[in-house]
């Protein structure tokens, strides 16, 4: 449709049907009675029955036959034949299930994750959806949170480059959305990742210097590649809910980074309103939601009972009703809905494209190069002729899809133990209790094993959306069953199956080698196995760090520099610091160990002076000096050693992934311009300054410092 014909369709509408476009509801309330008869807006629905039949989009559902029934019924009942819109979570895959977020992050391969993605949205449109409420590109610093796992971790860079790599392979590179893809939503809008001591729904509280130093990078690499919605947060940003925020929605969003689309909120958030006491009621919060630049709520139905009468009353001025309308309509038509309500779909594409065998292989690629190897003391990879006892309550679970796997298929899922069918196995352990029975027999079952391979973690049930922990250690059964392990004195390998960093202190010592495997998808026990075997050399590299303690949360990479830093090896007191624990996360952002060993020499930089049209050139060799082939992921710091404010201690500013043959060495160089040292000024403004930079260049945050590099840069 011509954009003159939307709006003459806009003309036509009233104010009802208008009010309907900016509804979601869930999909239950579409489905049909199991004797087939249609329960449209009559099942325990708490709006007018007709609401429905003009609702604009639907929350959550998907699969041809269901989303072709309810598309039908609804054109038929439309006035207008406006069709529906379907949204839903794809967050890491739909049916074939690719590693959580956090572990898509530790691959380091953006371009991977732009293909994986791509893979998602063909499977998803296959099943009729329209919309992904993906990428999450909220940074993320507390593990006590469920969702980091949604998140690609603590860095503004790294989650640039995975936000826009998301929206990329999502939507597709080309002008228009093609059917075999769909829109991406970009969320939570902003700084959810923020929530206070990890409690979900929680309290931001941050300066505007701090979001948009670090907050901001990421949702704005998701629009700059076109990013089609926005998804508000459920928290407060300078003390007003996301969902009521005009600063935030109209001033940043709409004006300053001229975002075009679609805002709708979080599940419910207009709603919340009244909770959070910024409105005295469910009026007042559609009110206040509108008039901020909510354009759809999902779910909350404040919009559904009030705007009507809000617009009637002229408490809302119609032209924000008309031009939130409009959106949606624009991006219906930009899906190419109104020429094709199914958008190609069939039941014989469906089946051809769920779950193909080239999407599962991809997603066995992508969950071993999303497993980090967090220590290796000689022990992997296994050899093939030694006898395996495979322990655990993750051994023989399939509970490897992670939080948001809600079209994938758990029972079908291989499970470790059957892609190790000649290991010796013993559950050992509940998940999260002791049960001496499965102690006695892991007991045995080790005693006649050469090497233990203990399966242990978190499951789904204890990370995502309202799954806070208040304490990030494994289970004590799960540890005990650790130090069992290792009393038997044979190697003892932890895989870990978890969604957050988990506090490792008591399992460190007690692991010969440790691979966090994450919540690593469909094909994830076969990845697993691979990597064990040494059939693919792990390259993954965290994201976040792993805290020593609960109570060392948040400690993070990039922190800014303190008055009092802490000088290597002191043990004196007046410093910032634990007295207990040092101040070193137990694994760092950046880490990750190969079978290979990689050695970095002869770091160089082309000249020690930069000036703002000018670029230098920093290289380091590396080289791979052991028998076995690998991948790294060299990594490029900078640290700006005087600011105007504060500044990290050091900042991501480029990273490249390289294969190594053994006794191969490669130069790695990057390219550093002025752009990149700039950031927000105490009066916001976003400029570089002269002065003097160190540039480090290694395979993870803490790097080497006998190998630093400095320049100096001049504005003049
Ligand atoms: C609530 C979550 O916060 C959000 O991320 C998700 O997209 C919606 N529910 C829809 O499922």
């Amino acid at each position: 449709m011509k954009q003159e014909q939307l709006e003459q369709l806009l003309l036509k509408m009233s104010v009802k049907e208008k009010v309907g476009q900016l509804t979601q509801f869930a999909g239950a309330f579409y489905m049909k009675h199991d004797d087939g008869t249609p329960v449209t807006g009559r099942i325990e629905f708490p709006v007018e029955d007709d609401m429905l039949d003009v609702s604009g989009s639907v929350l959550g559902i998907a699969g041809f036959e269901k989303v072709k029934a309810i598309q039908e019924n609804h054109l038929h009942r439309s006035r207008l034949g406006i069709p529906l819109l379907f949204m839903a979570d794809v967050i890491n895959g739909f049916q074939t299930i690719f590693p959580i977020p956090l572990g898509l992050g530790a691959t380091w391969e953006p371009s991977l994750i732009e293909k994986l993605q791509a893979v998602a949205s063909k499977e998803a449109s296959s099943a009729g959806l329209h919309v992904s409420f993906a990428p999450m590109a909220d940074l993320v610093r507390d593990p006590r949170w469920g969702r980091v796992m949604e998140s690609t971790g603590e860095d503004p860079y790294l989650n640039e480059r995975f936000a826009a790599a998301t929206v990329s392979g999502l939507q597709g590179r080309s002008e228009t959305i093609s059917n075999d893809h769909i829109g991406a939503c970009v969320k939570h809008f902003a700084a959810y990742g923020l929530s206070e001591g990890g409690r979900d729904y929680n309290t931001v509280d941050l300066s505007e210097r701090e979001l948009r130093e670090m907050h901001m990078p990421a949702y704005k690499a998701a629009l700059q590649a076109g990013a089609k919605l926005v998804m508000t947060a459920f928290n407060t940003v300078n003390g007003m809910p996301a969902s009521g925020n005009a600063p935030l929605l109209r001033g940043m969003l709409r004006d300053e980074l001229d975002f075009e689309g679609v805002v709708i909120s979080d599940f419910d958030a207009v709603e919340e309103l009244v909770a959070h006491g910024v409105a005295e009621n469910e009026s007042v919060a559609a009110q206040k939601a509108l008039q901020a630049g909510v354009d759809i709520d999902m779910m909350s139905l404040s919009y559904a009972r009030s705007l009507s009468s809000l617009v009637e009353q002229n408490l809302i001025d119609a032209s924000l009703l008309d031009e939130a309308v409009l959106r949606v309509l624009e991006l219906k038509n930009e899906l190419g809905l109104f020429e094709d309500p199914y958008r190609g779909m069939s039941v014989t594409n469906e089946q051809a494209v769920l779950n193909a065998a080239e999407h599962r292989k991809l997603a066995c690629e992508v969950a071993e190069k999303s497993m980090v190897l967090l220590k290796n003391q000689n022990v992997l990879p296994l050899e093939r002729n030694r006898s395996i006892a495979l322990v655990g309550p993750y051994a023989d679970n399939p509970d490897l899809l992670g939080e948001w796997s809600i079209f994938g298929n758990m029972e079908e899922t291989k499970t470790l133990k059957d892609r190790l069918p000649d290991a010796r196995y013993a559950q050992g352990s509940a998940l999260y209790h002791r049960e001496e029975t499965l102690l006695l027999e892991a007991l045995d079952v080790m005693a006649q094993a050469d090497v233990i391979v203990l399966a242990l973690g978190e499951g789904r049930d204890r990370s995502g959306e309202a799954r806070s922990r208040a304490s990030i250690t494994l289970a004590p059964c799960q540890i005990e069953l650790l130090k069992k392990a290792h009393e038997t004195g044979k190697p003892v390998v932890v895989t870990l199956f978890n969604a957050r960093p988990i506090d490792l202190t008591d399992v460190e010592p007690y692991a010969d080698a440790i691979l966090e495997c994450w919540h690593p998808g469909s094909e994830g026990a076969q990845a697993v196995v691979n990597v064990l075997f040494g059939k693919t050399n792990p390259s993954g590299k965290l994201t976040m760090s792993f805290p020593r303690a609960t109570g060392q949360i948040p400690v993070y990479y990039n922190a800014y520099k303190t008055g009092r830093p802490l000088p290597e090896g002191s043990e004196e007191r007046f410093y910032s610091r634990y007295i207990d624990i040092p101040n070193e996360p137990l694994y760092p952002f950046g880490f990750g160990l190969s079978y290979a060993a990689f050695t970095y020499s002869n770091r160089r930089i082309s000249q020690s002076e930069l000036n703002p049209s000018s670029t230098l050139i920093v290289s380091v060799d590396v080289t791979n000096t052991s028998l076995v082939a690998g991948e790294e992921v060299v990594q490029l710091y900078i640290q700006d050693v005087v600011g105007e404010v504060v500044r990290p201690v050091k900042e991501l500013k480029g990273f490249e992934k390289i294969s190594l043959l053994p006794n191969e060495t490669k130069t790695v160089s990057f390219e550093i311009d002025s752009e990149m040292l700039r950031y927000h000024h105490s009066d916001l403004s976003y400029a570089s300054d002269p002065g003097l930079f160190h540039v480090w260049m290694d395979g993870s945050s803490v790097c080497e410092d006998e190998g630093k590099l400095t320049f100096t840069f001049h504005t003049s």
